[in-house]
């Protein structure tokens, strides 16, 4: 089988054959799943709509940024943002003195582009692998041994693949904190030995299943420096596999379309799957999209299989020979309890996690969530695949402040009622004036307005001819129906929380404007995209529960000597290239981190960091790059200390575990292990400023 595949390295989206296969199932490869006929050309709306809103919705917004910490933006916010929107406050000749009250913008001196097999940091700053994949976190579990791993130890030991983080705080235990780790998908020849693709055995295939899915781990500080260490067998520590229980709540649960011969109450699942990106909530919990899931499930056959990209035939990992319920011909609800986005609380080790069907169901990049002005969260998840959408969740119930049991438990219902939406964008400028290159059109930006449209309410359809189960079940299609904006691959969004506004990480779409495919419209501008945008939201009235927003492109990645970039009118010879944003966080001084997955310029992924207020809003700067054949995942930025997830290290083609293009983090002679690092300033000082 694995011969089947061609070996050629440069993938849609710059990553390797190997990487393409094991974590998406080759979706580059198959048709677009999307073939709706929903080509939406909107009424015009009046250019100056945009701006407008755009500056009214800068006002001073309430977010609660991660694990309850309330930021307020400063009184001045608003005369800072509309000096920025005005013309960005830059000089000809470069920045100025940054607004006071506006992000101060990255002081380091960038990392230049790289192709060495480990992680590079500017200088002055100084970095640890905080913890690798087999390291064992649960009592009981044995050290990592790639040459005896068994299920049992793997399921007491970090999973594979670290995707998303998120750091939370641990009150009563000094330098402490809680991390949470998605494990997205399994590499089975860089993991096993004289791996054979056609012929799995059970025991791999038990490894993968507990390699798979969440870790909680607590992490200790090394006093004077940000090097963080795993707490092992501490109390909260914990693992979600493939096969661990995961409870179905909200309006779907329980509908006959979730139900399967092990599970007649359609409402427990065993496992997550392909957790890509997520959230924290304010609240305390933690958000984990399942992405990809389609590729794990066999002989697909439905219209809406189809639209989820799962195909017919045998799967890549051939799980079904193994457990029949990854088999569709046999089990043809299971696919339907994956695609969802659970809610876990890392506080409670004993809690059931959730999968909210409230959130809908497609391939959950991530979910990330704010609040109202009266307290109820709202969260923004992106559907990763080319053409497809962006959606908002918007809850009826409000936020519950404090650490009673009360209010926890009120809390841990809040993603289960509200109203479920899909974007439609409109642009400003004339359509002949996008003509596919990036080319700016005549008034200077990619921008213009949208809407939010319902796609059901609790029980309530807001969908001609789907119930509201459907809608839930089968979002992708409801969205079709709607005339949703097909989007360049929705990844990673952040609300900024120091001004509300949202951004969207649009990561690369290949296939735009090729014949029979969608053209480029002003929110997604570009043909044959190969590196991706990143998209600015204002909602109307900075109310996140509106119904309208404003939007304008903030960032137009590239290689800035490339007319077809834009960094929000930053001088360009200023700037680092980047390629293909994936994953984004807002450091407290409210810079933007973005972490790149697929770099199409020549160079390892790494992270930057950019301001997107003030004097030196769009001057990106590259803070670290990664080893070879890795992505940089799950950025969390601290005052001090960046974390980041190195995933799929040495994913490179041809590689395996005797054949390794990597020996990072342990050197030559040592597996490659994807692992998460922390990097700090050495002289203690904020990350960056
Ligand atoms: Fe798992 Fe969309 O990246
Ligand atoms: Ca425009
Ligand atoms: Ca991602
Ligand atoms: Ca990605």
């Amino acid at each position: 089988m694995r011969n089947l595949l061609p070996l050629i390295s440069s993938h849609p989206g710059g990553r390797s054959a190997l990487t393409c296969r094991y974590r998406c199932g080759d979706a580059c490869f198959q048709e677009i799943p999307n073939t709706s006929d929903n080509e939406y050309v909107g009424d015009v709306i009046a250019g100056a709509l945009s701006r407008r809103s755009m500056m009214r919705a800068a006002a001073v917004v309430t977010v609660a940024a991660a694990a309850g910490t309330t930021v307020l933006a400063g009184p001045a916010a608003p005369q800072a943002e509309a000096a920025a929107l005005a013309g960005h406050g830059h000089t000809p000749d470069g920045p100025t003195t940054p607004a006071a009250s506006g992000a101060r913008g990255l002081r380091f001196a960038p990392v230049a582009p790289n192709k060495d097999d480990k992680v590079t940091v500017p200088d002055g700053y100084g970095q640890n692998v905080v913890i690798r994949w087999g390291e064992p976190i649960l009592r009981g579990a044995p050290a990592f041994d790639p040459d005896k791993q068994s299920a049992k130890a793997q399921a007491g030991q970090f999973g594979y693949n670290n995707d998303f983080l998120s750091l939370l705080p641990l009150r009563g235990e000094h330098g402490r904190q809680v991390l949470v780790a998605n494990h997205e998908y399994t590499d089975e020849n860089l993991m096993f030995r004289g791996y054979d693709p056609a012929n799995p055995t059970r025991e791999q295939v038990e490894i993968a299943w507990a390699a798979h899915g969440l870790s909680v781990v607590v992490v200790q500080d090394e006093s004077r420096t940000g090097k963080l260490s795993p707490v092992s067998r501490h109390p909260l520590n914990r693992r979600l596999t493939a096969t661990s229980e995961f409870e179905v709540t909200g309006p779907a649960a329980g509908s006959s379309l979730l139900r399967t011969s092990a599970d007649r109450t359609g409402r427990k699942v065993l496992g997550t799957l392909n957790n890509c990106a997520g959230g924290t909530t304010p609240w305390g919990t933690t958000l984990h999209g399942e992405e990809n899931f389609n590729q794990y499930f066999a002989n697909g056959s439905s219209d809406t299989d189809k639209r989820y990209g799962i195909a017919a035939g045998a799967t890549e990992r051939k799980w079904e020979r193994f457990d029949k319920r990854f088999d569709l011909a046999q089990e043809p609800n299971e696919a339907h309890r994956f695609g969802w986005v659970v809610e876990l609380d890392p506080y409670d080790p004993d809690a059931t996690p959730r999968k909210r069907t409230a959130l809908g169901r497609f391939k959950h990049e991530a979910a990330q969530p704010r609040l109202t002005a009266d307290g109820r969260p709202v969260v923004y998840m992106g559907d990763d695949e080319r053409f497809d959408y962006f959606y908002k969740f918007v809850s009826s119930k409000k936020m519950k402040k404090g650490n009673s049991r009360a209010a926890r438990e009120h809390n841990l219902t809040l993603l289960d009622e509200g109203t479920l939406y899909v974007a439609r964008l409109t642009g400003d400028s004339p359509a002949a004036e996008l003509d596919g290159t990036g080319k700016l059109p005549s008034d200077g930006e990619f921008d213009g307005s949208g809407v939010w449209i319902p796609l059901a309410t609790g029980n309530t359809s807001h969908v001609p001819g789907m119930t509201a189960e459907e809608v839930y079940v089968f979002t992708r299609l409801a969205g079709d129906k709607v005339g949703a904006t097909k989007m360049d691959r929705p990844e990673d969004v952040e609300p900024s929380p120091r001004t509300g506004r949202v951004y969207v990480v649009l990561t690369n779409n290949t296939d735009r404007g090729k014949p029979g495919k969608a053209g480029v419209d002003e929110a997604n501008p570009r043909n044959l995209n190969k590196h991706g945008q990143i998209l600015e939201l204002a909602e109307y009235g900075d109310d996140p529960a509106g119904d309208g927003f404003a939007w304008r492109l903030f960032l137009v990645a590239g290689d800035p000597n490339d007319p077809a970039t834009y960094f929000s009118g930053f001088p360009k010879e200023k700037v680092s290239p980047i390629s293909c944003p994936d994953n984004v966080a807002f450091d407290p001084h409210g810079n933007l981190w973005i972490s790149t997955d697929g770099n199409q310029l020549g160079s390892h992924d790494g992270l930057f960091g950019v301001a997107t207020q003030g004097e030196r809003r769009g001057e990106l700067k590259q803070f670290l790059t990664v080893p070879s054949g890795a992505e940089t995942c799950g950025p969390v930025v601290q005052d001090r200390r960046v974390l980041v997830a190195v995933q799929h290290p040495g994913e490179i083609d041809g590689a395996s575990v005797e054949k390794p293009a990597s020996s990072w983090p342990d050197g030559p002679g040592r597996i490659v292990r994807p692992s998460v690092v922390a990097v700090w300033r050495k002289d203690g000082h904020d990350i960056g400023v």
